[in-house]
């Protein structure tokens, strides 16, 4: 019978995960979200920690147990998320943004709960920082040795393939997973996902529909053989 000998393919090796969604407060009791739930990078994770690495979780708002065996950061906003994230990238040998981050934010958040007035209101909203843009901005000017490898996700609902890629180029990573978050079976809240992963040179894998744990899994071994590749 075969045997898992040896150490495991990831150990010794420091992985960031980010999950869930962010929060954006308007005033003391409502904010601004997403339907992320945080289960794709949960289990982006999980399958890291059982593959030796040592995971740090930077977690958003998230439905469900986050996983045991990982350092977990709790942030609400994006900004916070930013902070959290750019703090350790230097550190790491794998960062996977599976978050879901708010693009923008209210330009103010109210100290106490806002009063209702008039029939209608605006809320002013401003862009936030896009965290996996810093990292690739960052990165570029890092020698190649000790730079993380880097998986962005990109969630669409319309020219999967055109936007990914354009993402990919754009934020330079290393690899991209699309999600057709309209698709059933397939994004927010699911179980189960169904994601298209893309290289520099582009389509790498279509992932059909499976549990976002083995999702994880096939994404660690594309992972590790081009971490490998680049290393060599
Ligand atoms: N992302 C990020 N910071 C942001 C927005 C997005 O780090 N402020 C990351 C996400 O975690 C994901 C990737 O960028 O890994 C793509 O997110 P997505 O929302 O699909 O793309 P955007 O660049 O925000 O473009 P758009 O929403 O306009 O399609
Ligand atoms: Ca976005």
């Amino acid at each position: 019978t075969a045997m898992l000998v040896g150490p495991k393919p990831l150990s010794g090796k420091r992985v960031l995960v980010t999950a869930g969604g962010t929060v954006e407060r308007i005033d003391p009791v409502r904010y601004i979200t997403n339907d992320s739930s945080g289960k794709m990078g949960f289990a982006i994770a999980e399958a890291a920690r059982d593959r030796g690495a040592e995971v740090t979780l930077v977690c958003g708002r998230t439905d469900g147990e986050a996983p045991n065996g990982v350092h977990i950061v709790k942030v609400n906003s994006a900004r916070q998320m930013y902070d959290a994230v750019m703090a350790s990238v230097p550190n790491m040998d794998f960062v996977v943004k599976a978050a879901a981050v708010a693009d923008y934010r209210p330009m103010h958040q109210e100290a106490h709960k806002m009063k209702k007035t008039s029939e209608a209101i605006t809320l002013e909203l401003v862009r936030n920082p896009d965290i996996l843009q810093a990292i690739g901005d960052w990165r570029a000017i890092q020698p190649d040795s000790g730079k993380p490898f880097v998986i962005g996700f990109a969630a669409e609902t319309m020219d999967v393939e055109k936007h990914a890629l354009d993402k990919l180029n754009r934020k330079k990573c290393d690899l991209i997973v699309a999600n057709n978050v309209a698709e059933s079976g397939a994004g927010f809240g699911t179980e189960t996902n169904i994601v298209s992963v893309y290289g520099p040179q582009g389509l790498v894998e279509q992932i059909p529909q499976m549990p976002k744990r083995a999702v994880a899994e096939r994404l660690w071994d594309l992972a590790e053989i081009r971490m490998n590749v680049t290393n060599a």
